[in-house]
């Protein structure tokens, strides 16, 4: 008796663990990529993530904003076919009262600590990674963005060998006066982009912006962007600009039948 039922018991086990790597596998196809979120600052980081829904309707399988204390790191799938998605790290967030954009001293987002869906994008400045998987002629393409400004280091790395972009460095401290964001006690927190910080004043014909007479790469070369060599002087991997292609190190590309897996580090 005592034999039979744990002779029983194993084939029922065997079942089980037959089924669930059976899902495994699936699952694993289905969703092809696994992206990591890792916080290596000495401070909480409450991430977030935002698709626009007008370029692709596939979602990471995340909410789209959580809290990361120091030193942890989350994965989660990614659909292969992700497009226009934005990852970026929220500062010194209290969600208590009024959840929304003004929730975080950087980065925050209407909807509070879950990012909306349709308008949740950061508020500047915010240092982003952004991703387009399996874009045009089958690449990846991602970069590490400051169109928007900078907040905290970002790095973006894979399991392929494709390249890394990064903004390392705490561009903080010594940016320049009018793009500086302060906390109360006077301390830098962020540097917003000059299109950011409306610099030029015009954000309609903006060559800071590339927008208006300067829409296109010709017309909206990296030498009209205020404080360009600041950004790009400090972070050369990361994409500056709205037309940064032109520096080579900006935007980055992988091979989309390599399926690589991305982890985002906040102070890399
Ligand atoms: C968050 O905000 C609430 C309401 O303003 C406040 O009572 C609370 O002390 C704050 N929490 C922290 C940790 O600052």
């Amino acid at each position: 008796m005592h034999s039979h039922s744990s002779f029983s018991s194993n084939g029922f086990q065997l079942a089980m663990i037959t089924n669930c790597f059976l899902s495994l596998i699936l699952a694993t196809a289905a969703a092809a990529r696994t992206f990591t979120v890792k916080n290596s600052c000495s401070y909480t980081v409450w991430p977030a993530i935002f698709t626009d829904l007008n370029v692709g309707s596939a979602i990471p399988n995340q909410p789209t904003g959580w809290e990361a204390p120091p030193g942890s790191s989350v994965s989660f799938s990614v659909p292969d076919n992700w497009q226009s998605g934005r990852i970026w790290g929220r500062t010194k967030c209290n969600f208590s009262a009024n959840p929304g954009p003004n929730s975080c001293a950087t980065g925050g987002c209407n909807g509070g600590l879950l990012c909306d869906p349709h308008t949740g994008t950061g508020v500047p400045p915010a240092t982003v990674a952004e991703f387009t998987l399996s874009g045009s002629g089958n690449q990846d393409n991602y970069d590490v963005s400051l169109v928007d400004g900078f907040n905290i280091p970002v790095e973006i790395t894979n399991n392929v060998g494709c390249g890394v972009p990064s903004c390392r460095a705490d561009l903080n401290p010594n940016c320049p006066a009018q793009l500086r964001r302060t906390d109360a006690g006077g301390k830098v927190i962020g540097c917003l982009s000059a299109c950011a910080a409306n610099l030029d004043g015009n954000p309609a014909d903006s060559p800071n912006c590339c927008t208006g007479s300067h829409n296109l790469a010709a017309t909206c070369p990296a030498s009209g962007v205020a404080e360009y060599a600041y950004f790009k002087g400090g972070c050369r991997d990361s994409y500056v600009y709205a037309y940064d292609e032109g520096s080579g190190t900006a935007l980055w590309f992988c091979d989309a039948n390599k399926k690589a897996n991305f982890v985002v580090t906040f102070c890399p």
